[in-house]
């Protein structure tokens, strides 16, 4: 029998692009895509789809019983800027969410578990450059309380109830086919649409704020990696350092130039500016490379022409 997948949150920036990939490879029906919310289109009629509340436990379990899910995809969250806005409501929606799906595989109802972790585990107190896989971990937001309190108990229910969880830390990341759902790091992508639209871009961070980030195929190609991975591979049971590459907004723009040469960069930092100052500037990981020979692919370069070719078709 081929496995069921059922991704929550499909309908988001990650989400979107993970049930295309996954349906290519595991076939349209296999792939159960949900959210609170439907969807754009070619998502919607790309396979089936439900409408699921991931903090509605007895919801969630009547849908993985009815298609008899094997592995879940837990991709619903309050992002960082958001849910400084709504504490509780992060809170509540991003640990019950967890908890909903790792009693499911506890009770043996599924067999697997993605959930991903974030740069923002980190805080104002962890060395900034190539930041080890284990350091200092205080964050100060919301967001990052609420995903460092995630890796501990994924980790928590490895050991105790070998519950078969693996987890990356995405950094920011960028792409094209679904907007960025109120992160820190949503202006990498609002770049480039404004850039093909007005040809300037008044950035919410300073010119100088570096942060790591990631291409979208990078950070699908890693979360099929970690989970297609055989389980003695997988050391690290609450999340794993993910890196690609860090850059700066005047960076950025820099490198936009070189295809839009009358670009023009404003810069107006908001709130988000001190959420970026409590987060690192580059990654190290080295040890994802070393257990599952994670490697990342796209550097600014190459994401910068495949966001230009791809928004302007
Ligand atoms: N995008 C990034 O740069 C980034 C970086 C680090 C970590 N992450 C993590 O990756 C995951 C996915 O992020 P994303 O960028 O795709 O987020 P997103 O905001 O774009 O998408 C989240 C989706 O979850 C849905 N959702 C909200 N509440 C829900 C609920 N109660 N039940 C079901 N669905 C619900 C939303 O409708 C949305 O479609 C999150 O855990 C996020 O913390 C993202």
């Amino acid at each position: 029998m081929p496995k069921s997948i059922l991704i929550l949150g499909a309908c988001g920036q990650i989400g979107t692009e993970l049930t295309y990939t996954l349906r290519e490879r595991y076939g349209n029906d296999q792939v159960i895509a949900s959210d609170i919310r439907e969807g754009d289109k070619d998502l919607m009629a790309s396979g089936p789809f439900e409408l699921l509340d991931a903090t509605n436990y007895g919801a969630l379990e009547d849908v993985v019983m009815h298609y008899e899910i094997d592995e879940v995809y837990l991709m619903a969250a309050m992002l960082s800027a958001t849910a400084e806005k709504f504490p509780m409501r992060a809170w509540n929606l991003n640990m019950n969410s967890l908890f909903n799906v790792l009693n499911l595989a506890k009770d043996n109802k599924i067999s697997k578990i993605f959930w991903p972790s974030s740069i923002a585990v980190f805080g104002p107190n962890t060395p900034k450059e190539q930041t080890a896989q284990n350091t200092i971990m205080e964050p100060s937001t919301v967001y990052g309380i609420s995903k460092q309190t995630g890796e501990r108990w994924c980790e928590y229910y490895f050991k105790k109830y070998g519950v078969d969880v693996r987890s990356v830390r995405y950094p920011g990341l960028i792409s094209h086919k679904t907007l960025p759902g109120g992160g820190t790091t949503d202006y990498a992508v609002e770049i480039y649409h404004k850039a093909l639209s007005d040809k300037e871009y008044t950035s919410f961070l300073g010119e100088d704020s570096k942060l790591p980030m990631m291409f979208m195929d990078d950070a699908i190609r890693a979360t099929i990696t970690i989970m297609e991975s055989a389980p003695e591979k997988i050391k690290v049971r609450s999340s794993y350092n993910l890196a690609a590459m860090s850059f700066t907004p005047k960076e950025m723009a820099e490198n936009i130039k070189k295809h839009i040469p009358d670009f023009k960069m404003s810069y107006a930092p908001d709130s988000r500016q001190q959420i970026a100052d409590s987060w690192p500037s580059s990654i190290d990981d080295s040890v994802a490379q070393k257990d599952w020979g994670w490697k990342a692919e796209f550097d600014l370069d190459r994401t910068t022409q495949e966001m230009l070719d791809n928004l302007s078709k």
